[in-house]
């Protein structure tokens, strides 16, 4: 029985029938299901491994089933003496699609895995990808006294690069600091990607895609009560938060919110009439970055999907350039750490040169950010 299974799920041009199918032709109890889950997973593994991904078509296809049927199956193969086995196998494969299902990410990601190699080279991105099985700390953005007060309500607080990466057993809900608006929760990686697009006092700034107001809040904080920041999003419900915390941090004065189309740059008046001094394009993405906080992404996402953004990213960052005064500082960012998200979005745009940065693991414990900063040609 095992010799024939091995033999199917290795054999070239060979696809498993549907997991859900092959368990329910057995009529098998829930248990029995789990075992053989387990069975099939290891006898998977164990095939992609000895053959390579490319002969065991039927291996990685079943191992891809069982992660979208029951990751936890995926996991509990890896907990056995066979599983760890495989598992170490895979992990050291030259091949990105079983590296990935060496830890844990579906081998579909493989591919584009290989892409952010050549541009971090090897050992970086292999860092980076045993850092997803590991969920980073809570880090707050911080008003000056607040990590004492923190401290002082039992937190270990210590201070990175100005972010503060806190653990403690109480709720920091109900911390005065946090119900007050001295710290908010904010991702070192999100901090460091917000601090390249400050603008200077009395500056005047456009957050294209500020959502909720994260880096609104931090652009803000940046003008030290001389200059503004405008700040718009397709989505009301997002700015109508915005609106909250800005308020309770203060800055209402130097924030403007509207809600736009994403088609065409506002008329912001007379503020911006010579262009913007700094413009932070933060885009929708992928958010494959936030997998260290969110690990059943990459389970949801089909990869083949994933790039799915570039188009509008690109529309986004053409439109944002045109209000930009003559030499004026353009951000482009995303949560993603895909090249076609990152690198080849901010590379496209004609007339700039972008630098590039990449924020997270294995550099920072934190999410995956990238950002550009663009300047002109
Ligand atoms: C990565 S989020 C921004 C996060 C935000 N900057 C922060 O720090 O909290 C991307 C934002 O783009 C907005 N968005 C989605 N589609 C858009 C479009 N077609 N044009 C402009 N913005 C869009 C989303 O509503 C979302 O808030």
């Amino acid at each position: 029985m095992n010799d024939l299974w091995l033999q199917w799920l290795g054999a070239p041009g060979t696809t498993p029938p549907p997991l859900d199918g092959f368990l329910s032709h057995h009529r098998a109890e829930r248990r029995v299901a789990e075992v053989l889950g387990r069975w099939c997973a290891t006898a998977a593994l164990a095939v992609t491994v000895e053959r390579g991904t490319d002969a065991a078509p039927g291996g990685t296809a079943l191992l891809d089933q069982l992660r979208d049927t029951d990751p936890r199956l995926i996991e509990a193969v890896s907990r056995g003496k066979t599983g760890a086995r495989v598992r170490d196998r895979l992990r050291a494969s030259d091949d990105w699609s079983q590296r990935c299902a060496g830890h844990g990410v579906p081998s579909g990601w493989g591919p584009l895995l290989a892409r952010r190699a050549e541009r971090w080279g090897v050992e970086r991105t292999r860092a980076w990808l045993a850092a997803q099985d590991q969920r980073p700390p809570l880090w707050l953005r911080a008003k000056e006294g607040a990590a004492a007060e923190l401290r002082a309500d039992g937190f270990e607080v210590v201070d990175e690069r100005g972010a503060l990466r806190v653990e403690g057993r109480r709720p920091l809900e109900r911390t005065a600091a946090y119900r007050e608006g001295r710290a908010e929760i904010r991702d070192l990686s999100s901090q460091l990607l917000g601090a390249l697009a400050e603008p200077g006092p009395a500056q005047v700034a456009w957050d294209v895609c500020a959502g909720r107001g994260g880096k609104t809040v931090q652009m803000a904080t940046a003008l030290r009560g001389r200059g503004s920041v405008h700040a718009t999003d397709t989505d009301e419900r997002k700015l109508a938060e915005l609106k909250i915390r800005v308020r309770r941090a203060g800055l209402a004065d130097h924030v403007r919110i509207r809600g736009w189309d994403g088609q065409s740059v506002p008329a912001f008046g007379p503020e911006a009439k010579r262009g913007f001094d700094v413009i932070l394009v933060d885009a929708p993405c992928s958010a494959s970055g936030t997998w260290r906080r969110n690990p059943d992404a990459r389970l949801r996402h089909d990869p083949a999907q994933a790039p799915g953004c570039a188009e509008l990213q690109r529309h986004l960052l053409a439109l944002a350039a045109t209000a930009l005064r003559p030499g004026g500082k353009l951000v482009y960012g995303t949560c993603s750490w895909l090249v076609e998200e990152d690198e080849d979005v901010a590379e496209a745009l004609p007339g700039f040169v972008a630098e590039h940065h990449l924020f997270g693991p294995p550099s920072e414990d934190a999410d995956t950010m990238y950002a550009s900063v663009l300047r002109p040609a």
